[in-house]
């Protein structure tokens, strides 16, 4: 492959995905590098581009609860509360397969993951394919998710034909990734519907800790990771000791550090709203990836709401792991 164009011309990406070829597309969380779910050949060009291992499974995209019907066995009734209340949305459900998709989506298991995708482009592209779409995030596998287009270039030039423009994701999260026990929730992966609103609707949820027997294979620990290595601090006004000014890069919320340089900061949101954070979050880290330094240092976000799963993809993408303040000049 050779050259990846980005352009916003729908009915390209439709001939493409037709022909079983992988396109990135927009979605309201991040970009998903989509092909034919009903397609393996076209489904492992997925993995290959993404250079991500086939245990780790995919998501199948639809437009509607009656396409995913005809894929599973049976909807449990708590998922279906959930698919009314946010589909179309950010929240993917883990469901048993009926066999009817190819097995290397989800590496043979039981479970398969869908989601609804609200984004109207997403949506058209879906509404008008007569086949459902596998879609990981747009990344290499374990960098940065993408939430827009030349984030998506960056990572997959030369790996994809074609990149569907549309603009900045509105969200800038993944879906929130949810499986079910005892028809009760279970989140696998935080994500942009927090544990609150399932909690919410559903009466109750627990948190998969990845570490009992049906772990998340995806959740791998080192993940969504920008090259420079990336330090999580509680309070960034206190690090002027331990990191050097001109060779750190702050990823800031609320406050600045003005002993460090403004322009290798980034700030997620002045008044401290967790909703803009969450939107400028991937972008931030691509930002000060960029900019080439010697670390990265991150302040942890309240550990409430949204602030949650930003925190959980802070530590998956610190540097070493675990998450630590790793002092760089002493
Ligand atoms: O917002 C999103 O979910 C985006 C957009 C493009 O839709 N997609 C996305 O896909 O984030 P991906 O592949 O980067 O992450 C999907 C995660 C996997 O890492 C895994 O943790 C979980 O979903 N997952 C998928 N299928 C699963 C399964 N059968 N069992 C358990 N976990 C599963
Ligand atoms: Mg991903």
């Amino acid at each position: 492959m050779n050259t990846t164009i980005i352009k916003s011309d729908i009915d390209i990406a439709i001939e493409l995905l037709r022909n079983d070829e992988v396109v990135a597309i927009p979605t309201e969380t991040v970009y998903g590098l989509a092909a034919k779910a009903t397609s393996e050949t076209a489904v492992k060009k997925v993995f290959e581009a993404k250079g991500r291992p086939l245990t780790n499974p995919l998501i199948v995209h639809t437009n509607s609860v009656e396409k995913i019907e005809s894929f599973v066995q049976y909807i449990p009734e708590a998922a279906k509360v959930l698919l009314e209340k946010f589909s179309p949305g950010p929240i993917t459900v883990l469901l048993p397969t009926n066999g009817i998709l190819p097995s290397v989506i989800n590496n043979g298991k039981k479970l398969l993951a869908f989601r609804i995708p609200s984004h109207p482009i997403a949506l058209s592209v879906l509404e008008q394919l007569p086949f459902p779409l596998v879609a990981p995030s747009a990344n290499r596998f374990t960098s940065i998710s993408p939430t827009n287009a030349w984030h998506v270039f960056k990572d997959l030039e030369g790996r994809i034909p074609y990149i569907l423009n549309g603009g900045s994701c509105d969200i800038g999260l993944e879906s929130t990734v949810v499986g079910f026990e005892n028809n009760a929730p279970v989140i696998y992966r935080q994500g942009a519907i927090t544990t609150q609103q399932i909690k919410d609707v559903a009466g109750e949820v627990k948190i998969n800790s990845n570490k009992g027997s049906q772990p998340s294979p995806g959740m791998t620990a080192h993940h969504y990771s920008p090259s420079t290595p990336l330090y999580v601090v509680d309070n960034i006004k206190n690090i002027a000791s331990t990191y050097e000014a001109e060779t750190t890069a702050l990823l800031c919320f609320g406050q600045y550090n003005y002993k460090f340089p403004v322009a290798h900061q980034f700030m997620l949101s002045v008044e401290r709203n967790l909703l803009e954070a969450t939107r400028n979050f991937y972008k931030a880290m691509h930002y000060l990836d960029e900019l080439n330094l010697k670390c990265i240092v991150a302040e942890k976000l309240p550990n409430i709401g949204l602030g949650i799963a930003l925190n959980d993809r802070l530590k998956r993408a610190a540097h070493p792991f675990p998450s630590l303040a790793e002092p760089v000049i002493q």
